[in-house]
């Protein structure tokens, strides 16, 4: 009997405390996060963090698209030992080689409706997507058809984002630039819809890595810089 007394004890403990520590104990700190306002001397930047809220609109086109499946947006800290920053997932790398961006912070999240963390790393991390971003147009191309961009892409194509419509006069100045082997037939184009815009709003405005006051600003891209 006492066994069994503390085989419940102990079952209730590993579930319990788990919960407490990553559930109950962090949504309790989010709900007392606020913004904070910058030190100029200290962080050498103005204004609040974090700076602006993302596009909404557009993070509930990637929420019932599905994208969080596959996309994370949360880069872990570095010293939990395992390597959480992978290259190609901050700024252009060429120009920022070393490890320009920083971990996610609770209040990254803060200006959004939903946190999307993401599940699984089945396509790079998004967090700081908007900074490495190619034009709109591009992006519209590799949503459309991902193997366009790239003939290797396990990435589904969200064609039904995108309205087919037969040319009439002049091709619209919307119609997307397609390679051949994905191009429309004859006499037809491909343009966004409402929806689709603003998805490519939303993926522009990622970038999580502008400096966190008081911690190593000079290292976290600045944002008078875009
Ligand atoms: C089945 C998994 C999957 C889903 C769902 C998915 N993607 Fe992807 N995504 C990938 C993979 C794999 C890549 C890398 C190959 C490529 O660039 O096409 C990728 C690449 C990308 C890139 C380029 C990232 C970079 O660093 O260059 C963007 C932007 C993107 N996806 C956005 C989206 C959006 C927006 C959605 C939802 C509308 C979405 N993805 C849904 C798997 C997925």
């Amino acid at each position: 009997m006492t066994n069994f007394r503390t085989f419940i004890l102990g079952l209730a403990a590993s579930f319990g405390l788990p919960w407490l520590c990553l559930i109950v104990l962090p949504a309790m700190q989010y709900e007392q996060l606020a913004p904070v306002a910058y030190d100029k001397e200290k962080d050498g930047v103005e204004g609040y963090f974090p700076p602006a809220p993302i596009n909404g609109q557009g993070q509930l086109v990637y929420i019932s698209e599905g994208c969080n499946q596959c996309h994370s947006q949360m880069i872990r800290p570095i010293q939990l030992g395992l390597d959480g920053w992978y290259k190609g997932w901050g700024q252009d790398q060429e120009a920022r080689p070393a490890t320009p961006a920083r971990p996610s912070v609770l209040r990254d999240y803060l200006g959004e409706r939903y946190a999307l963390l993401g599940i699984q790393r089945v396509g790079p991390d998004l967090a700081n997507f908007g900074w490495r971003a190619p034009d709109a147009n591009a992006l519209h191309v590799h949503l459309y058809s991902p193997r366009a961009v790239n003939d290797w892409s396990t990435m589904p194509s969200y064609k039904n984002l995108y309205k087919l419509q037969k040319v009439q006069g002049p091709v619209s100045s919307r119609a997307l630039k397609l390679p051949k082997k994905f191009a429309p037939p004859a006499g037809y184009e491909v343009v966004p819809t409402p929806e689709a815009d603003r998805l490519v709003e939303y993926l522009l405005s990622l970038k999580k890595d502008y400096p966190v006051p008081g911690q190593g600003a000079a290292v976290a891209a600045s944002p008078a810089k875009k």
